[in-house]
């Protein structure tokens, strides 16, 4: 068997877990689900589990791929006791991986579309009527959504056959450096618009109001699922990461420089999303279209607004790829660790079932726009997210931290010897009854309080 690929060095390590975690999530999702919850007040609850939960949970799933130094299926096998099950949660990750870029992929195209249209001037000096008739007709227009996911699929298929060292880590280097500074401009500029300062105070300043109409349960259920899902836990999309790192530096200092990079694009996208839109009276809208009508509304009323709108869309691409090419790796890997498929071929399987599984999402606005699962306005997009943030990820990441501190599973001593090897801040021994105990239930009270306060 060839020689299992390593990263070459701690940069690209923590740049591709950031590039992983750094996505849709941080620049639409959350700048959306926060518009929706009412904003300072829903961060702040973010921001707790980001610390309480996220923390624990990346160094378990980062430490469940060094100690396995294979793919989550194989992981599980790998670790557990003779005899025991737990590598069925394997193929429930590599599932939820499936699953989240049967929809990532349409949702990428569209970003792709939107930076062709601006760059093409498209939207310079379009009103508001136009604005939301683009993005109707888009959603409308199956064939253009087909051919624009399949351009983001190309470029994510086009960067990884090429291995992880010349395709994969390469591109999120240059890709996340790339994205930073465009960040960094947008919010400059966003900044400096008149009454920037009323979108600051919605975003940052806590009002709890929002929170009470939605109900606190669902309120936290959301914080919950977006703290997992910005920094992709629990499916093994980073755990792959983990077990091509070296043993030279310990997890919990890694983790920790990965969730604030990720931490600080979501608030950067928020400082430049709610500025610009109290600077031009634009409601911050509270869904998914936020920045497909919201925003580019916007940047039409804007000076220069086509070449703001164009960065803004290339930094969302640039974030949204890196996200693929690693969900991508990790699905590879699984085809090439366990099933001894070549990389070329395990390729080009990946890019027919992807190619074919995200229609679904696509058809889901036009030809199956009457199918609504999730109650009114939703449709498969929403449900397909539902599974995967709601269910999948907190699911597999409480089967990881049940894993990592139960002695039926991996075991405590196993888990903490193998996240501390190495330089750097250790995870503390001391953690270990909050951990085994009581992490488990905030998981499990979450996702069934929210599961009942969603249905009923
Ligand atoms: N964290 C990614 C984002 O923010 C999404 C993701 C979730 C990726 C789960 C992998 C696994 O866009």
């Amino acid at each position: 068997m060839a020689e299992r690929e390593k990263l070459t060095s701690r940069l690209s390590f923590i740049l591709l877990s950031a590039g992983c975690a750094i996505g849709l999530g941080n620049v639409w999702r959350f700048p959306y689900i926060t518009g929706r919850y009412g904003g300072a007040g829903f961060v702040l609850i973010y921001i707790l589990f980001l610390i309480i939960l996220g923390i624990p949970v990346m160094v378990m799933e980062f430490s469940i791929g060094r100690g396995g130094k294979k793919n989550i299926v194989g992981a599980y096998r790998a670790l557990e006791k003779e005899g025991s099950k737990w590598h069925f949660a394997g193929p429930l990750a590599i599932f939820g991986n499936y699953m989240l870029l049967f929809y990532y992929l349409p949702i990428t195209g569209w970003l792709l579309y939107y930076f062709v249209s601006f760059v093409s001037g498209t939207f310079s000096g379009a009103d508001t009527a136009y604005v939301n008739e683009y993005f109707a007709s888009l959603q409308a227009n199956g064939a253009l959504q087909i051919a624009f996911m399949l351009i983001a699929l190309f470029i994510t298929a086009g960067i990884v056959i090429f291995g992880l060292n010349k395709g994969v880590e390469k591109s999120s280097r240059i890709m996340m450096a790339l994205l930073f500074v465009l960040m960094i401009i947008l919010a400059i500029h966003s900044f400096t618009l008149e009454n920037a300062s009323e979108g600051l105070a919605f975003f940052l300043k806590p009002d709890f109001s929002n929170m009470v109409e939605y109900g606190i349960g669902e309120t936290i259920f959301a914080a919950m699922g977006q703290s997992f899902f910005t920094l992709s836990l629990g499916i093994g999309a980073m755990s792959i990461f983990g077990s091509y790192f070296t043993e030279k530096r310990t997890l919990l200092g890694e983790s920790g420089r990965i969730i604030v990079l990720d931490t600080s694009i979501a608030l950067l996208s928020g400082l430049i999303i709610f500025p610009a839109c109290a600077s031009f009276s634009i409601e911050a809208g509270s869904g998914p279209a936020l920045i497909f009508i919201t925003l580019p509304n916007v940047f039409s009323k804007m000076t220069a607004g086509s070449l703001w709108g164009a960065l803004f869309f290339l930094a969302m691409g640039f974030a949204a790829l890196t996200t693929l090419i690693a969900v991508f790796e990790n699905i590879l890997s699984y085809w090439m660790d366990m099933r001894g498929f070549t990389r070329k071929k395990a390729t080009g399987l990946n890019f027919l079932i992807l190619a074919i599984f995200a229609l679904p999402c696509i058809f889901g606005f036009n030809i199956w726009s009457g199918f609504h699962p999730l109650g009114e306005g939703t449709g498969i997009m929403d449900l397909e997210d539902f599974i995967v943030s709601n269910l999948l990820l907190p699911i597999g990441s409480l089967i990881m931290v049940l894993f990592c501190t139960s002695r039926y599973g991996w075991g405590w001593k196993n888990f903490i010897s193998t996240a501390n090897i190495g330089e750097g801040a250790k995870f503390p021994n001391k953690l270990r009854i909050y951990c085994a105990c009581i992490l488990p239930l905030i998981i499990i009270y979450v996702l069934i309080q929210g599961i009942v306060d969603f249905f009923i």
